[in-house]
């Protein structure tokens, strides 16, 4: 398995650029299994999660190839509807193509995922939402199947705000026919850009970007060329780089509009911000100062931002307060932070942040992606060696991530 050997202590200096969101391309690379016509998506971050993306729709019968940052489908002809366990346990965003295929063809099938080291994920909203709209859902051996005679538009309300139903529930209604409203709806950017994927293929999707979104289904949708959004949570790991490692990052590229929280919380903590259209450049302070966040659904403080932002507190100049409401069991960090010489102590979904002088190189492991990026930052800031194992979460999500490092001065090295 690879693993990372950081030497630390080198402030970050440079330019890098922001590749294409990975929780925007997962949807939209689905969502190509509603077009009966070509498609080419550009900007997608060659990743393994895209990768496994691009492997389901082929196994369903798709025809998708991935060059580059490009993706080109040609989705006529499908012949499979079920997502196979092996892929789903790879990665639960697989889910994504039972909107798709059901919104199409009336008919999915897809391997129910199981919990995950965050948290339990489950997807009852998903098929209440597929439930409105007509489709009987049936569990059996491990799969969920769908199926409907004919879909039809429904007023859905979901009681928690999820961003894997808002997608699923949008993908299965474009066809429905008459209107859908999905209430208390995900706002996060790249539902928006799922939506306004949708609406460049011909779909009729309006209020993407606020709580209520709603449908006009249509008989037809069309093919065509789109370009997913930059990804925001990476834009915000590298802004946390900058400022953990006391550098100068200059941010190519980046979705500025999607940065708010972000950028406002590192000001809080002594770093300069500075944004000019899709430049961000960030400046970090010597000693952070310490703050409290609470995850929340965009525009909240992103819970794919708690574990950074963890490692920028540990080193900060006072105690931090991080509230975890999306997540049950996303403190995975804490342990692996502490190794490294942080003073951290969770209760229930708190975690009380006393920031330590500095932090000191020792082996930690990765438990899931954002872990990942968090001990990354702490091994960037610490003096001596991080030896960084189970990278393989990272490469689920970051886009070359040493290389972009490296370019900015990081002593990193990849070790097969
Ligand atoms: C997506 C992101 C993930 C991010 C999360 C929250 C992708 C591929 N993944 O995950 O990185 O951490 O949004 O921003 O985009 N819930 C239910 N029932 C459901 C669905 C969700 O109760 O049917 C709950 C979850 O347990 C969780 C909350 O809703 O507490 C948010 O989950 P959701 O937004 O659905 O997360 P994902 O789409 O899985």
């Amino acid at each position: 398995m690879d693993k990372f050997i950081i030497e630390g202590g080198y402030s970050l200096r440079g330019a890098v650029k922001i590749s294409g969101s990975k929780n925007a391309a997962l949807p939209i690379m689905a969502a190509t299994l509603l077009l009966d016509k070509d498609c080419v998506l550009n900007n997608i971050p060659h990743l393994n999660d895209t990768l496994v993306m691009n492997k389901l729709v082929n196994i369903l019968g798709g025809k998708v190839s991935f060059e580059g940052n490009t993706v080109r489908t040609a989705n006529k002809k499908i012949k499979e509807f079920k997502a196979p366990y092996d892929l789903v346990k790879t990665m639960r965003a697989s889910v994504y193509v039972m909107g798709a295929l059901l919104g199409r063809f009336n008919k999915a099938e897809v391997a129910l995922p199981g919990g995950c080291i965050i948290g339990e994920r489950p997807i009852n909203l998903h098929l209440m939402g597929f439930e409105k709209l007509g489709a009987k859902i049936t569990i059996e051996h491990g799969y969920i199947k769908a199926r409907a005679k004919k879909l039809r538009g429904a007023d859905i309300y979901l009681d928690t705000v999820s961003v894997g139903a808002t997608a699923n529930i949008l993908m299965a209604a474009v066809y429905a026919q008459g209107e859908t409203i999905i209430r208390n709806a995900a706002q996060e950017p790249h539902i928006v850009d799922l939506s306004n994927f949708l609406n460049k293929m011909g779909a009729k999707i309006s209020g993407q970007g606020t709580n209520t979104i709603k449908l006009t289904g249509v008989t037809s949708l069309k093919g065509g060329a789109y370009s997913v959004i930059s990804d925001y949570i990476e834009a915000g790991t590298f802004m946390v780089a900058a400022a953990i490692t006391n550098g100068k990052i200059e941010l190519q590229n980046a979705p500025a509009d999607n940065l708010e929280a972000i950028k406002d919380n590192l000001k809080d903590t002594g770093s300069e911000v500075k944004i000019k259209n899709k430049l961000i450049i960030v400046k970090g302070s010597k000693i952070p100062k310490p703050s409290k966040i609470d995850t929340a659904p965009y525009p909240g403080f992103p819970t794919d931002m708690q574990a950074q932002w963890m490692a920028l507190m540990s080193v900060s100049s006072g105690t931090s307060i991080i509230n975890e409401t999306i997540w049950e069991k996303r403190f995975m960090h804490v342990p692996e932070l502490n190794r490294m010489g942080a003073d951290i102590a969770t209760k229930g979904n708190t975690a009380v942040v006393k920031g330590v002088k500095g932090l000191s190189g020792a082996p930690v492991m990765v438990s899931d992606l954002r872990a990942g990026a968090s001990l990354v930052l702490a091994g960037l800031r610490a003096k001596g060696t991080t030896e960084i194992s189970r990278i393989y979460h990272l490469d689920r999500g970051y886009e070359k991530i040493e290389k972009k490092l490296e370019a900015l001065g990081a002593k990193i090295r990849r070790f097969k």
